[in-house]
């Protein structure tokens, strides 16, 4: 236990969050750093004054905020016993330093018989996370709510939030921060399509390159909850409120004597400059988690939109052949090896390999695959069912459902993976099919919602528990073979969150190739994650899921962005399309160390007809950029774009990167600077920036930054 009522001052790369522990623990300041010799004054001048028709004492606005606090919003804890001990009451129990990055508060709500203890861990992004213990009692404790909240100033006035569907995931959505609570309630089960991923709360105009932000993200992958909440009385000295928790459902979350509840982390992140501070500091963080991956990305081919679910073995070996001619160096054989499964009809449930299709197994397309110097991956969809299975048939019980005749979708039920025998089952029959064939990466799909996910066993609403069991699967399965990669897909991009990044190694985007819709996919994927986390393909020049066509070269510019690969049939190709192919992959390994390392940096520009996104080396000294023509625009001839995000000090060779694309002007020339280097220093770079040409729609320009010696 510390000195109960010292200030607790956490500061870590240009961020502090400060924390006074009587009358109770309330957050003086998360935000821009600060002098442990302000912490005095601020504490000083921590209330405001007492407002008319109020309670008579000015408002505080604690950590844990509630209605016997005086906070009228969204509460921190909502809970009962039986109907009774519906009012939190948690004291301070004790202060613990494990680390100076770390504070743990220990409360007890002494007559609701509740310990609860809340931890604050500050590595550049704020990890909140709240732990709940049931005392002696007769009655269990029904949790209702569990809720991390955090004051913003008032000075963040606007909020930014995602929508999204199938092939159109992470849209932004920006409005006033109204009075009132904005809340994003994700009842689907698993992340979504329409996740609001991250709510943002920053100053007016705030963008990519300016502004401050604050920010908040739940790192889980099943029910959650966002919101923004501003009353008139603001949130103690502060504008408003951001918070982030699990949304459990009715009875869910029904803790005995001496059990706990553990909410999901929820991740705050603050930034002076802008959204690309924000992703700054969260890259940074992942890239130091233990599931992140530790080899350099694979270039990847995915058997799916090239055969989808017509495997013949012969065509899948001339497949893996070309691939790897083209420089492939991780082959996926996706949905359709187990057997009964022809389609999308039938089959799920049983992770044996199909007689049928593969009649001596998967060995030889793997051993092909390993011979060719590439890894092996396969498809599964573990937590799903179809009821045309021998497991559904055999095991009705283990459906997570209580509907005798529950909706189908994608003729597809919800395994409960809260049963321990059919955790069990899968992990065995997964297991069989890694090490027998010799896996070396899962995609990892989930191709529905779970709608009243309700478990057969317990007659409990399980939502949570499913989530922790599909983690623990994940967790096992890499115990069990270490070097196994994972990857998250749900539908595409259904299930991108930071909760399932910590048990796997990449996740899907979204199921469309087309790089027009992969331009703002990536872009606001990138919000959280880094390039070489998100999966990113070429499909073939007519996008499956939208038929819009493009240029093999503004396809190659947009997935050399991410995590590459290919997603068509190879076979199909023109010896000039494999040719390109190879350039793009002889570049992706040549950028590849300054694309999966640097700083993601993304220009503020007016309009929707371009945009400029780069990754800058983390000493500055070397970057690329892509420059991208998204749909026509006003402008008729070049004009300067700033190029933010380089060294100042530095001078720059600047060059055009034509192996893929070269500029496809919508002008009778180009600017003459992209026909010879060109030398300019980062200051007049970012201050008067370059002309970047107009570009027939569909298109991209790469550009290099080298630092030419001093
Ligand atoms: C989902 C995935 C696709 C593909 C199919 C296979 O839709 O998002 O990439 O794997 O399933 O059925």
């Amino acid at each position: 236990m510390t000195d109960s009522r010292a200030p607790i001052h956490l500061r870590s790369a240009g961020v502090s969050v400060v924390v006074v522990p009587s009358p109770e623990p309330r957050i003086l300041h998360w935000g821009g750093a600060l002098d442990d010799s302000d912490i005095g004054a601020l504490e000083d001048s921590s209330t405001g004054g007492q407002a008319y028709s109020s309670f008579d004492l000015p408002r505080i606005f604690p950590l844990l905020p509630r209605e016997r606090s005086g906070w009228s919003g969204r509460p921190s804890l909502a809970w009962h016993r039986g109907g009774q001990f519906s009012d939190p009451a948690p004291r301070l129990a004790a202060i613990e330093r494990p680390d100076a990055e770390t504070v743990v508060f220990r409360y007890a709500d002494a007559a609701a018989s509740v310990d609860l203890t809340l931890r604050l861990d500050l590595f550049g992004i704020l990890h909140h996370s709240i732990h709940v213990s049931a005392a002696e009692s007769t009655d269990p404790l029904d949790l209702v709510a569990v809720r991390a909240v955090l004051p913003v100033p008032a000075e963040a006035t606007e909020i930014l939030d995602f929508t999204g569907r199938w092939t159109r995931e992470r849209h932004p959505q920006r409005q006033p921060l109204g009075y009132g609570a904005h809340v994003r309630e994700n009842r689907r089960g698993r992340t979504g399509h329409d996740s609001a991923f991250v709510m943002v709360a920053g100053t007016p105009g705030f963008g990519f390159r300016t502004g401050r932000v604050w920010a908040v993200h739940t790192a889980w992958s099943g029910n959650s909850e966002l919101a923004a909440e501003r009353l008139p009385e603001g949130a103690g000295v502060h504008g408003a409120a951001l918070s982030s928790g699990e949304l459990l459902l009715p009875g869910e979350i029904r803790l005995a004597p001496g059990e706990s509840y553990t909410s999901p982390e929820t991740l705050f992140v603050f930034s002076a400059s802008g959204l690309d501070g924000l992703s700054a500091r969260v890259h940074a963080w992942l890239r130091f988690q233990p599931a992140y991956p530790s080899a350099p990305r694979p270039l990847v081919l995915n058997t799916w939109e090239a055969v989808y679910f017509d495997h013949d073995p012969a065509r899948l070996g001339d497949l893996a052949r070309l691939a790897a001619s083209v420089g492939v160096e991780r082959f996926v054989l996706d949905d359709g090896w187990f057997v009964g499964r022809p389609d999308d009809r039938s089959g799920l449930g049983d992770w044996v390999i199909d007689p049928d299709a593969w009649p001596d197994g998967l060995g030889p397309i793997a051993d092909l695959v390993h011979d060719l110097g590439m890894q092996f991956g396969l498809w599964f969809e573990p937590e799903m069912v179809n009821p045309d299975s021998r497991l559904a048939r055999e095991h009705p019980d283990w459906i997570l459902s209580t509907d005798e005749d529950p909706a189908l979708w994608r003729h597809q039920l919800v395994l409960d993976l809260t049963r321990r025998e059919a955790w069990e089952h899968i992990l065995e029959q997964m297991d069989a099919v890694i090490t027998r064939t010799g896996i070396d990466f899962i995609k990892w799909d989930h191709n529905r919602d779970l709608h009243a996910a309700v478990s057969r066993a317990t007659g409990r609403a399980s939502v949570h528990a499913q989530v922790e069991a599909v983690y623990a699967l994940m967790d096992e399965l890499h115990t069990r073979h270490p070097s196994l990669e994972i990857e998250s897909c749900a539908s595409g991009g259904a299930r991108v969150d930071l909760g399932v990044l910590a048990h796997t190694q990449r996740v899907w985007a979204s199921d469309t190739n087309d790089p027009i819709e992969r331009q703002a996919i990536q872009r606001w994927t990138g919000l959280l994650l880094p390039p070489e986390l998100v999966g990113a393909h070429i499909g073939p020049e007519r996008a499956h899921t939208t038929h819009r066509s493009a240029s093999l070269g503004f396809r190659m510019a947009t997935a050399l962005f991410g995590h590459a690969g290919i997603e068509w049939d190879l076979a199909e190709c023109t010896d000039a399309e494999l040719d390109a192919l190879r350039a793009w992959s002889a570049l992706y390994r040549e950028l590849r160390p300054l694309l999966h390392s640097g700083t993601t940096v993304r220009a503020d520009l007016s309009g929707t007809a371009n945009l400029l996104h780069g990754v800058v080396a983390p000493d500055a000294g070397h970057a690329v950029f892509a420059w991208v023509q998204a749909e026509t625009g006003p402008n008729a001839a070049a004009v300067r774009v700033p190029i933010p995000g380089l060294d100042p000090a530095s001078r720059y060779l600047i060059r055009e990167r034509d192996e893929l694309t070269s500029a496809d002007p919508h002008q009778v020339l180009s600017p003459a600077w992209l026909d010879g280097p060109l030398s300019a220093s980062g200051a007049m770079l970012c201050e008067a920036g370059l002309p970047l040409p107009v570009m027939n729609p569909g298109s991209a320009l790469l550009l290099e930054f080298v630092r030419e010696p001093a």
